[in-house]
């Protein structure tokens, strides 16, 4: 198989991270790298440091030492705002979204809080029209009035998906997109990150528990365990991994 990640320039790269609070070392010097086209999966047991990494490449912490490359771009103490200037979108473990506010509005904010489109009277019109398209293309295009408050999970990772959509973002990252989403949710919300990445460019990465979803997405699987990346590879390597195997001693994988 040609992986894709080989000999390209990467989207994005984490160099030697360090990242402690106190006396508590949460990351040990992570290196990882995201190809464009690329879905990499983040996935550890709990506590392994997987959210705090996604704060690391987002700039919700600083770490002590090395370095995050966004298209070339040093990133590593870019305040986040900035960041999703620069082509990047995040979701979080636990949803986060304006509950009062119509879908449709939530997702007009995305595209002006990204700062990539037009400005004035004129960006006003053209946000609401890619809110609208961006909508269509997650199915929600009947539910642009509902306050979000009245979403299901799987409907508000949907909107999360149009969020991004609409910012422009060219990496977008995904902490556990599946929590509290029903089963029957979870085929169209994969269906949908892979058309994220299916189109020019785009690269995601993922952290996901259910490993039905991360073999269905992954193009290549990170292994975290107590802050270390134990192992990368593609799926089949990864499970095959003794080390992998034993890091998950009695839990699911
Ligand atoms: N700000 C903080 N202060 C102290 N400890 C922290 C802080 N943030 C994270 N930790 C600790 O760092 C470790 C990694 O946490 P993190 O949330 O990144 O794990 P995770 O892999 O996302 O876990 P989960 O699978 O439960 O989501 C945990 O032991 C956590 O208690
Ligand atoms: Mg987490």
């Amino acid at each position: 198989m040609q992986l894709r990640h080989q000999g390209a320039d990467p989207a994005l790269t984490l160099t030697d991270i360090h990242f402690s609070v106190g006396a508590a070392r949460i990351l040990t010097a992570v290196t990882l790298d995201l190809t464009r086209g690329e879905t990499l999966c983040v996935i550890g047991p709990n506590g392994a440091g997987k959210t705090t990494l996604m704060n690391v490449i987002t700039g919700t912490v600083t770490p002590q030492q090395g370095r995050v490359h966004l298209n070339g771009v040093d990133i590593t103490r870019m305040a986040s705002h900035l960041r999703t200037r620069h082509g990047m979108a995040r979701t979080f473990q636990t949803s986060y979204l304006f509950d009062k506010l119509t879908v449709l509005d939530n997702v007009v904010l995305a595209a002006r809080g990204s700062g990539r489109g037009p400005r004035g009277r004129k960006a006003g019109v053209s946000e609401a029209a890619a809110a609208h398209d961006a909508l269509g293309h997650v199915g929600l295009a009947p539910r642009a009035q509902r306050p979000v408050g009245a979403l299901s999970h799987g409907e508000r990772r949907k909107v999360e998906i149009a969020m991004a959509l609409v910012s422009g973002a060219e990496v977008l990252l995904l902490d556990e997109p599946m929590a509290g989403v029903s089963a029957e949710d979870v085929p169209d919300l994969v269906a949908l990150i892979k058309n994220y990445v299916a189109a020019q460019d785009r690269s995601i990465v993922l952290v996901e528990h259910h490993m039905d979803v991360v073999l269905e997405l992954a193009d290549r699987v990170a292994v975290l365990h107590h802050g270390e990346v134990l192992a990368v590879g593609t799926p089949d390597e990864v499970m095959a991994n003794e080390q992998v195997q034993t890091a998950y001693m009695g839990e699911e994988l």
